[in-house]
């Protein structure tokens, strides 16, 4: 009988994450006080973070242990299995073999908890009392909120209206978890009521979100703010996905050409990818795709700049490929990719051409969903539609060339609590939204005043 799935023993945990920097090809720029337009030091980071994951951010240590208590946390849905995607290969017959590691096993259903149950467990031996963040799709919110739970920390999350409104379900989950959930922008912050007073419809997003939490956790007491994606510290817990994969493929006997995954702030990509990036860096021929949504063409369109990270500009200045933080995407249903920015060290490796951005545009996202659903049985979050969708596209083309290639793709979660947007599907309410390049100008015009980086490149508007 064929190997469906290949499972790691818990004997087989990867006890170290492993720190892209310490390999990367060109050191990345500094992030900046906005103030100053110095390098930001770990002093002023302080009043959002804990002291120890500022040590984590700027670490180029190459291998850093995992803490005993957070190997015991991460025992509850880890090692995840790989997948050998059979029944798709038949379907889409291809010669390409299909690998999917499913990370949607987790208790939130997504990768999101590899990083939120470090974060938790480095907050509470710091003496932090409660944790503050934003959410897009929910995902994030939940899995900080189940992870803060673990560790007996308070959990306060603002979540893009948007999805708050289309993913009730993730809020009652936060609930569950103990945290406290509102819909952003809110009446609770000087970012919130200055959003509102502009646009009392705003449909939110995460850059608004971001402000919200960071302003919550400096003017609360004994309070740190938390972010699910973007920073080097949170691509660096995720790479336990893509460490496990290394083994697993082993077992399997085979080694991916292509890696595939979606981006929003790039930490399911990053996780699963960059152990494998690695390897290219060391000589490996394999391409390595991050997928956006056209209507977020953050890696695809946006220049490398320096963007803060949030709406309000309360962040450090950002190294990265962004839209302007004030790009409000269309309200597509993958709400964890609607991000103005990507994480710096999935943007520096696109410089160095080690990662090929694409985009695509959401129907095709939703039609790739349901293929695998129908194939493979999962349902996908629509977050995960976009790496499916190139995996397919990867698998048609591997046909076309008649190669047998292997093609690795990062199931990054389950779409059980966003049904509804799949019944936006059936009923035909859903579309592609090419974006007006006059968007897209308006919210760079806005990054235009800011220092650039020595690597600064225009976009491709
Ligand atoms: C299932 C899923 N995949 C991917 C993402 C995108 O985030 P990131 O790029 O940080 O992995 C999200 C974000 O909410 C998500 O929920």
């Amino acid at each position: 009988m064929e190997v469906k799935k290949i499972f790691l023993p818990e004997s087989e945990l990867p006890r170290q994450w492993y720190n892209i920097m310490a390999d990367m090809p060109t050191p990345m720029e500094p992030p900046l006080h906005p103030g100053t337009g110095q390098p930001v030091g770990p002093d002023d980071l302080a009043p959002i973070f804990p002291m120890n994951l500022i040590e984590q951010e700027v670490s180029t240590q190459r291998w850093i242990d995992i803490p005993e208590p957070v190997l015991e946390k991460y025992l509850l849905w880890r090692p995840t299995p790989l997948y050998r995607a059979y029944s798709l290969e038949r379907y889409l017959n291809t010669p390409a073999k299909i690998y999917f590691k499913n990370e949607g096993v987790s208790p939130p259903g997504s990768h999101k908890p590899n990083t939120a149950i470090a974060q938790a467990y480095y907050n509470k031996v710091a003496g932090t009392k409660r944790i503050c963040t934003e959410t897009g799709a929910g995902q994030w919110g939940s899995a900080l909120a189940m992870c803060c739970c673990l560790f007996g920390l308070e959990c306060k999350v603002f979540m893009v209206k948007i999805s708050f409104n289309q993913k009730p379900y993730r809020k009652l989950m936060m609930q569950t978890w103990g945290a406290n959930c509102v819909a952003s922008p809110s009446t609770e912050t000087e970012a919130g009521r200055k959003i509102l007073a502009q646009d009392p419809d705003s449909p939110g997003s995460l850059g608004i979100a971001i402000s919200e939490a960071v302003e919550a956790a400096v003017t609360g007491e004994n309070s740190k703010y938390s972010l699910g994606s973007v920073l080097n510290h949170v691509m660096l817990h995720q790479t336990i996905n893509g460490l496990e994969t290394q083994k697993q493929m082993a077992i399997a006997g085979d080694y991916p050409d292509v890696v595939i995954g979606c981006a929003g702030g790039g930490s399911n990509f990053a996780g699963n990818c960059l152990p494998f990036v690695r390897d290219k860096i060391h000589g490996k021929e394999i391409d390595i795709i991050g997928v956006e949504p056209s209507s977020c063409p953050t890696m695809t369109q946006g220049p490398f700049a320096y963007d803060f990270g949030d709406t309000v500009q309360m962040t450090p200045l950002i190294p990265m490929h962004t839209l302007g933080h004030n790009f409000i995407p269309a309200p597509i249903h993958a709400g964890g990719l609607r991000y103005h920015g990507m994480a710096p060290i999935i943007s520096q490796l696109i410089l160095d051409n080690l990662i090929t951005p694409v985009a695509v545009h959401q129907m095709e996202t939703f039609e790739a969903g349901l293929t695998f659903a129908k194939t493979e049985g999962f349902i996908s979050a629509p977050e995960t539609n976009h790496a499916i969708a190139v995996a397919i596209r990867e698998a048609l083309k591997a046909k076309e060339e008649g190669k047998e290639k292997v093609i690795l793709f990062n199931w990054s979660g389950h779409g059980l609590v966003d049904m509804g947007a799949y019944q936006a599907y059936f009923e035909g309410r859903l579309a592609d939204y090419p974006l007006p390049a006059e968007d897209i100008r308006r919210a760079l015009a806005d990054i235009e005043p800011l220092p650039k980086p020595k690597q600064y490149r225009v976009g491709k508007i």
